[in-house]
């Protein structure tokens, strides 16, 4: 039997990150996506120019429409206005209304935006709801840290201790000396080693797929670390195959 999977996703133009990426991930892991528009952008890789969020009051309607006909009990939540504090929270509510689980991306500054969002209080309710796996790369774990007021200068020690203050599982992406990502979940931690594909060019929308794959796998009723394996092993495949497309300033995924 297929699973759905919720998704809400900036729409971004280019094709290459947010929500279509996001329903092909969804769809390459065997899934039926139900996709819902939170963001509509306006961007290419190389610049993003600006933002106009979807009203609550139709994702609303069109979250409580889907449920007629499907059962899904995961959401996955890709960009959002982080600092529209009635937004957030209507939208949480929605969200909250139907899913025991939401795997937030919580994306601070689109990859090609110059400026980060200001993390707002009604941001940190909604990462600190019953349910919630948050998937930050280190930049975003580190100012939400900040904006929870934890100081920890080891990424290992933030991610749980930001665990710990939202009670959100915590699967964190960075960089050290090797690659890896660290996992956070009832207060254990692990850290899932990656074998970075070398590329030229930077690659657009590795993190949305990556935090979709994950809700797929707990939408699949997968364990949470069984599901960040499977989403590593995806996105390297993804990254390996990926495509040059003639004139464009980064490299796509399919
Ligand atoms: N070159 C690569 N080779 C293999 N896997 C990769 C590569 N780049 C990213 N990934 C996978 O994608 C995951 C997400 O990391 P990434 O650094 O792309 O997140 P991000 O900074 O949130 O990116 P984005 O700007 O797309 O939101 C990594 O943990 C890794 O599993
Ligand atoms: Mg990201």
């Amino acid at each position: 039997m297929t699973v759905p999977l919720l998704v809400l996703a900036g729409l971004d133009p280019t094709g290459g990150a947010g929500l279509t990426a996001d329903v092909a991930m969804a769809r390459s892991l065997g899934l039926h996506p139900l996709p819902v528009p939170t963001v509509l952008t306006v961007q290419n890789s190389l610049r993003f120019s600006g933002m106009r969020p979807v009203e609550p009051a139709y994702i609303r309607s069109a979250v409580g429409s889907l449920a007629e006909e499907f059962r899904f009990d995961v959401a996955k939540v890709g960009l959002v206005p982080v600092d529209d504090e009635a937004w957030i929270d209507e939208v949480g509510d929605i969200l909250f209304l139907r899913c025991r689980c939401v795997v937030i991306d919580p994306i601070l500054r689109p990859t090609a935006a110059r400026s980060e969002s200001a993390i707002s209080p009604a941001f940190l309710r909604f990462i600190s709801r019953p349910g919630v796996v948050i998937t930050p790369n280190l930049r975003e774990l580190k100012a939400i840290a900040s904006a929870l007021g934890v100081s920890q200068t080891d990424p290992a020690l933030l991610a749980q201790d930001v665990g710990r203050v939202t009670g959100a599982a915590v699967v964190s992406t960075f960089e050290g000396e090797k690659a890896a990502v660290l996992v956070v979940d009832k207060g254990m931690s692990s850290e899932v080693p990656v074998m970075l594909v070398p590329t030229k060019r930077p690659v657009h929308g590795t993190g949305c797929r990556f935090s979709t794959a994950i809700a797929c796998g707990v939408a699949q009723k997968k364990g949470l670390l069984d599901s960040v394996k499977t989403a590593i092993k995806k996105v390297t495949e993804l990254v390996e195959n990926r495509t040059e497309i003639s004139g464009s300033g980064q490299d796509y995924l399919s």
